[in-house]
Parts: C-alpha cells; structure tokens; sequence
C-alpha cells in the first residue's frame, strides 16, 4: 500500500480535504501531469485551437443531446411530430434542438481543421502515430453516429438518405443483402431501423467516442504535442529537465483557448439564433417532411459533412472500372520495373494486381463505389506511413508541396460542392478526376513526399513574443 501523506498541521479545510482524496486518488497527480505541468510547445498558432474546441463540441453534443432524449420519441410513428414538439412546445427546446444540430456541423469544422492542421505539421508521424490512429478511428466514430443521428427526426432526407446509404450495403459480394437487412433490421428502413439507430446513436457509438477521445489525449500527452515547426521540444531541456522551448498548459494554453472558445461561441451563436439551417446545409430543407416510404424526393444528398465521400461514391461508374484498372496495372508494371526487390515479390505482385483485375471485371461498379468511399477515409489511417518527407512541418518543405496540398483543399471542396448537386455529365467527370487526384495525392505520397529541396529545421521552435 502506498503511504499515505499527512496535510501540514497549519493547512486549510480544502487542503486536508485534497490530501485526503489524493492518498486515494491521484487527483493532484493527474491535474499536474496533464495541465499544470504538461510542456506544450511555446509556438502553438491558429490551428491549435481545434483540439480544445472539438472538446468543447463534444460536450454540447453530449449535453444537448441528454435534453433531447428527454422529449424526442424513437418511435416512427410520432418521432417527426415528437421534434416538432420540441421546437414548439418545450421551454427552450428549440434552442437545445438548434444547438444540437448546428452542433453536429460544428463538429465536422471543428474535426476538419484539426486533422488538416495535423496533416500540415506532420503531427501524424514518429512518435504520433497512434495519436493519429485514435483520431481517424474517432473520425469514423463521428461519421456513423452524425448518419445515425440524422435518421431520427424521421423526415424525408432522414428517411432516404438512410434508405440509399443502408442500399449500398447490398452491393458486398456474399454478404451484402444480409448484412443490410441486419443494419435495418426489416426489408426496408422502418421503425425496427429508427430504434437501433436510436440505441446506437444515444448509447453505443458516444461511449466508443469517449473512450477513443480518452485514448487520443493519453497518447497525445505520452509523447508531447508536435508544433507549427515540427521540432521535438523535448530534445532540449533545462536543468529542471523541462523542455526550453515548452510552457506549462495551465494557465498559458488554458487562457489562450479562451480565445478560440470565444471567437467559436459568437459565430455558432449566430448561426443558431440567425440562421440555423444555414441555407439549407446543416438542416436540409426536404426534411422539415415527415418521412414517406412512398414519396421518394427527386434529389436525395447527404449532409455537406459526407458529400466529398459521395462524390467518391458517385464517380465510379462502369466507364470509370477501366480508367482504375488501368491504374492498377501500370501501378503494378512501375513496382516491378522500378523498385528493388526479390523475383517473390514481383511474382506476388503481378499475382495480386491479376487478381484485382479479375474482381474488377466480375464485380459491379457499385460496390467499388462502396470501396472507394470506405477506401477514402480507410486511407487516412495510413498516413503515417505513406509520408517520408525529411522533415515534418510544411514551413520546411519545398514550396510546390505547398501548392500540393493547396490542390488537395481545393479538390476536396470541389468533391463536397459536386456531392450535394444533383448528377451531370459535367459532375460525374469532374467528381472522377477529383477522385483520381483525391486517392494519387495519398498514394503517391512515398514518392513525391521525398523530392525536391528541403530548408533546414531550426534547432528551437520560432517564436516572436506578442
Ligand atoms: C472528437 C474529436 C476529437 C477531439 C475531442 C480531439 C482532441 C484533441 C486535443 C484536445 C488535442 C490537443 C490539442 C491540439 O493539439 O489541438 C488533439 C491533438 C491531436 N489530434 Fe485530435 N481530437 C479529435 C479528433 C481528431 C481526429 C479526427 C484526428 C485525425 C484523424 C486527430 C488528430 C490529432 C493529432 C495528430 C493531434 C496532435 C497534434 C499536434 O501535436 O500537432 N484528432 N486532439
């Protein structure tokens, strides 16, 4: 047993009474190894304010979303009129229902500019692989509890976006008719789909997404916080032992977030009091109709959040099939012309690009539709892996990997906007060069992340005091 402390004689109430809790709980412990005395670098700038903010929205979500369930009916046949209730009827219920809404497109912001940020500085690589790796499994976690979510209200969107998604399922060689009949739980989406989506969205997947946010922070305070330079702080310590180049986060950090906390409040303010379906792309305008198995709308997208993945899907057609295998063919010729291995691995290599070929042939374009827009996130997990650039941030990369990541932007908004429109010849061609640029930047990346002229990393973190 460990022995237990004894508060000085001279000591207040409260300090007794922590000393108390502390030979029972390490509450001074773990206030210090992660605020008081967590060194995060000095040099944090705008895009470290995501990170307490994706907090913060996590929290509204949980708060909002315990009111909610207060009033709101999983049951198909009052769950529309149920929400309507609470917009008109329950004190304040309209701004729990807004906050929550809004909230769920808040956090999509909020997740994007975190993992850009983190893209951008190399946060992803050695020793922040698993930092990374609890983000993207978050990221998947926040996908299917905002689908889920979205089913609830049971308007017309809700309905057929969940109809169409749950569909896609079908096309999963074997299993795939099983496997969606298991998601809805009936022959199409009805009241047996709205109650598991109810359990899971209330239940499951925020209890997985409060372990993996739990996870992500552990991690992150395991190894130290990367920063816009990409220099490992704690390569040069004090005689403390302290990193120089490191500020304690509490009170410098926890004052700075109040900022971001601040400037975040006053825009999600204003949408929620002035523009809460913001044009129709946080609440589409289709689902302020009750669900009708029987109506299905003439344009049926997902929320703005999904659509650059809905693009993914939309782009592979049957004409589409060619232009991929062909990649993967030249992908496989190049791997063996060029790289250096044993007369095995070409062998395995040619083996499995024939192989792709073959399921390319036998297997629709729907389901590789399936695979891409999984593939799309899928790949996110590997980034560490696929990145050997010599250094970590982009401040010190050679200025064309700039402007390749200033395409991926705006390739990536391209595919959102394209998502929410309606099909064309136009949108179908540009979604397919999106995805093409969308999947090479990642795929290629071992190779373009190692060439041109690097600067040089400084020793310390640049900082001008302000
Ligand atoms: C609920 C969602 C999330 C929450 C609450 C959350 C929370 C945090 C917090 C509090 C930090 C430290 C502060 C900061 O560096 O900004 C952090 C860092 C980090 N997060 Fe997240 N995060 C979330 C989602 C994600 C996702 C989806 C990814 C990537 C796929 C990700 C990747 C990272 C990385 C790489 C760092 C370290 C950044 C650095 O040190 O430069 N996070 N996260």
């Amino acid at each position: 047993m460990a022995t237990f402390k004894e508060a000085p004689a001279n000591a207040s109430a409260a300090e007794k009474l922590l000393t108390w809790v502390d030979n029972r709980f390490p509450a001074t412990k773990l206030y210090n190894e992660h605020l008081a005395e967590y060194y995060a670098p000095k040099n944090f700038n705008f895009w470290y304010f995501f990170g307490s903010l994706a907090l913060l929205v996590l929290v509204i979500q949980i708060v909002t979303g315990i009111f909610l369930v207060m009033h709101y009916k999983p049951d198909a046949a009052v769950a529309f009129a149920s929400v309507e209730y609470i917009m008109r009827d329950v004190p304040w219920g309209w701004l729990v229902r807004y906050m929550h809404s809004t909230g769920a497109s808040a956090f999509f912001v909020v997740v994007y500019m975190h993992m850009f940020r983190g893209m951008i500085y190399g946060s992803y690589r050695k020793p922040r692989e698993l930092v990374w790796l609890f983000g993207c499994a978050i990221f998947l976690c926040l996908m299917a509890e905002a689908f889920m979510g979205y089913l609830l209200p049971w308007g017309q969107m809700s309905y057929w976006g969940a109809q169409v998604i749950v569909n896609l399922f079908t096309a999963i060689p074997f299993i795939g008719p099983d496997l969606s009949l298991l998601i809805r739980g009936d022959y199409v989406v009805s009241d047996a789909t709205l109650n598991r989506f109810f359990s899971f969205h209330v239940i499951a997947v925020p209890l997985v997404l409060l372990g993996l946010v739990a996870a992500h922070v552990i991690a992150l305070h395991e190894v130290g916080s990367n920063n816009p330079d990409g220099v490992e702080i704690k390569a040069k310590k004090n005689a403390a032992g302290n990193p120089l180049d490191g500020i304690p986060f509490h009170p410098y950090y926890t004052v700075h977030d109040v900022l971001g906390v601040s400037v975040f409040l006053l825009i999600f303010s204003a949408i929620i009091f002035f523009a809460p379906e913001l044009g129709g792309y946080f609440l589409e305008y289709n689902n302020f109709i009750p669900a009708d198995s029987m109506k299905t709308p003439l344009h049926i997208a997902p929320v703005w959040y999904f659509t650059p993945y809905y693009s993914v899907l939309r782009a592979i057609t049957a004409e589409m099939m060619y232009v991929l295998m062909g990649f993967v063919v030249v992908g496989a010729a190049l791997a063996v012309l060029k790289l250096k291995m044993s007369g095995l691995f070409k062998v395995l290599i040619i083996g499995a690009a024939a192989v792709v070929v073959a399921m390319m042939f036998s297997i629709d374009a729907k389901f590789w539709g399936v695979v891409g827009m999984g593939g799309a996130v899928v790949i996110l997990f590997f980034l560490p892996w696929l990145d050997y650039s010599e250094v970590k941030s982009i401040r010190y990369r050679p200025d064309w990997h700039k402007y390749l990541y200033g395409v991926f932007v705006i390739n990536f908004f391209m595919l959102g906007y394209l998502g929410v429109q309606p099909v064309s010849p136009l949108g179908e061609r540009l979604s397919q060069i999106g995805t093409v640029i969308y999947f090479g930047f990642f795929l290629l990346m071992p190779w373009w992340s190692r060439l041109g002229a690097f600067k040089t990393v400084p020793d310390r973190v640049t900082f001008a005091a302000h």
